[in-house]
């Protein structure tokens, strides 16, 4: 069999943004007719404070504007969709009329053209592919190693000790993604393979940014800094490849499956770009292995936080997680005994949604929420907002996990909370992402209390990610 070719490193400045996004022509549309918007008083005004605090921005349009607000931008007009309705004709019934945003169209800079970026059919076989390891039943298989994982880790806790719960997070999804879907051990590498996802993820604001591009061409520190991060992630996938290749056993794991598509494909056009073929395997892998990991360390961290701050909801769990655990490590099996659980991660990710919104760019003219949204133009759905829409969730800056039992959730409209997107786009990992989500929260929470060590405000970083900026301290105190 033929070795998996070492990392050549392209350029990630090569992945050309989708067709569409160069060919901008605007259709005629009277200034009448466009829904309203804020007025910009110089070119850039707008980029400026959408850079500047973008979940600012976002709720000042929805409360000065409404449901759809609309504004020019440098080269494109952007339509921010508020209504529940619009979610879901912009996700579900009319996807067909849009492609990603062009964020993530930059953002193939650090993603390459894995399954969160790609298009048409090349996405349409990559999902195919990768669905069956995301199936319920296979990830209930998982369940024994996610919650292993997190007692193994919180062993390691000291009485009284002051971590930054998020990198503790990331160091435990970090390990639970490598073992389940690329049966790898990351133990000797966590901190270093974080350090990495970090400044990769941290790169994306300039993904949102106009002057991004521009930006990735100057010799800065910050793009050396990337290249290497990226150089050091692409290596360690490739060390996956050839540990699994070496063990020559199919495991039945994500990375088998990829790996024994790759080959095939490799049989079938044994003339064709083995480079190509292998860097788009590397970036496959790399997509999921990022996003396998960095949303759910996020929302678990948040929780914590949220519960420190309402010991009258951490009560309640408590009392859940003693009934249903005892003293024992949560199973699989545990994970529908515990519906408080569920309800309070479901609203910690209506108040910190680790995915703060959703663009898309329309690639035909299209009819939404009463509008006529014109080809090219961009669309913004952002769950950071419609998440904190007063008609939909009273007193939405309080953390209530009561407003998720069934009778409540059925008063609202469906797409009124929609942390994992939907529709053909809809985040394949989000099964495994409850199922961890739980089983790490009931490992730790009987045996470890989680306090703050300060009153300072949580300060958000929304990258393609919401994260906290400066990570959040908290003291460990055992049970
Ligand atoms: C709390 C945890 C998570 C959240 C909030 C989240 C959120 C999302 C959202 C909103 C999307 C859709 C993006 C769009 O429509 O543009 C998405 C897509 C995706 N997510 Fe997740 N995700 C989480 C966990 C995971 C996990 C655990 C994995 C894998 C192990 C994963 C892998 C992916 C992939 C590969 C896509 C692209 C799917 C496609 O386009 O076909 N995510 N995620």
């Amino acid at each position: 069999m033929r070795q998996f070719a070492r990392y050549p490193f392209r350029n990630p400045l090569e992945y050309n943004l989708h067709p569409m996004t160069s060919t901008t022509q605007l259709p005629a549309i009277k200034p009448s007719d466009h829904p309203p918007g804020p007025r910009q008083y110089f070119p850039g005004q707008i980029a400026l404070s959408f850079g500047r605090d973008v979940l600012g921005f976002l709720m000042r349009m929805f409360r000065e504007h409404g449901d759809v607000v609309y504004f020019r931008g440098v080269r494109q007009q952007f339509f921010i969709l508020n209504h529940p309705d619009a979610v879901r004709d912009v996700l579900v019934t009319r996807d067909d009329c849009f492609i990603k945003g062009p964020a993530l169209q930059r953002a193939k800079r650090t993603l390459g053209d894995g399954l969160l970026t790609s298009e048409g059919d090349l996405h349409r076989r990559q999902r195919r592919l990768a669905q069956p390891s995301f199936h319920p039943q296979r990830v209930a298989r998982y369940g024994s190693v996610m919650a292993g994982i997190a007692r193994d880790a919180t062993d390691q806790w000291r009485e009284g000790q002051q971590v930054n719960i998020h990198e503790e997070m990331m160091a435990i999804t970090l390990r639970i993604v490598a073992k389940t879907l690329f049966d790898a051990d990351v133990e000797a590498d966590v901190e270093t393979i974080g350090g990495s996802v970090d400044t990769s993820v941290k790169m994306f604001t300039r993904a949102m940014s106009p002057w991004g591009p521009l930006l990735n061409w100057l010799p800065l520190p910050s793009n050396r800094r990337f290249l290497r991060a990226q150089t050091h992630l692409f290596t360690t996938i490739d060390r996956f490849v050839v540990e699994h290749r070496a063990a020559g056993v199919d495991k039945g794991d994500l990375l088998s499956t990829l790996l024994k598509a790759h080959d095939a494909e490799q049989l079938a056009d044994p003339m064709g770009d083995a480079a190509d073929r292998d860097m788009r395997l590397r970036q496959e892998l790399y997509t999921i292995f990022t996003a396998g990991h960095e949303t759910t360390a996020n929302a678990l961290a948040f929780t914590l936080y949220l519960l420190a701050k309402n010991p009258q909801v951490e009560q309640q769990l408590l009392e859940e997680l003693r009934q249903v655990l005892g003293s024992n490590l949560p199973t699989v099996e545990d994970v529908e005994r515990l519906p408080y659980a569920r309800m309070v991660l479901a609203e910690s990710m209506r108040l910190y949604p680790p995915a703060w919104a959703i663009g898309r760019q329309a690639i035909r003219d299209v009819e939404i929420a009463g509008r006529v949204l014109p080809r090219d133009a961009v669309i913004l759905t952002s769950q950071w907002v419609i998440h904190r829409d007063p008609r939909w969730y009273p007193d939405p800056e309080k953390f209530d996990p009561q407003r998720w039992t069934p009778e409540a959730r059925s008063q609202r409209p469906r797409w009124s909370y929609f942390p994992f997107g939907g529709g053909s786009r809809q985040c394949i990992g989000e099964s495994f992402a409850w199922m961890e989500a739980i089983l790490v929260l009931a490992a730790i929470l009987p045996k470890w209390k989680i306090e703050l060590t300060d009153a300072k405000p949580l300060i958000l970083r929304p990258t393609i990610t919401l994260r906290p900026k400066e990570g959040i301290p908290m003291r460990l105190r055992k049970r």
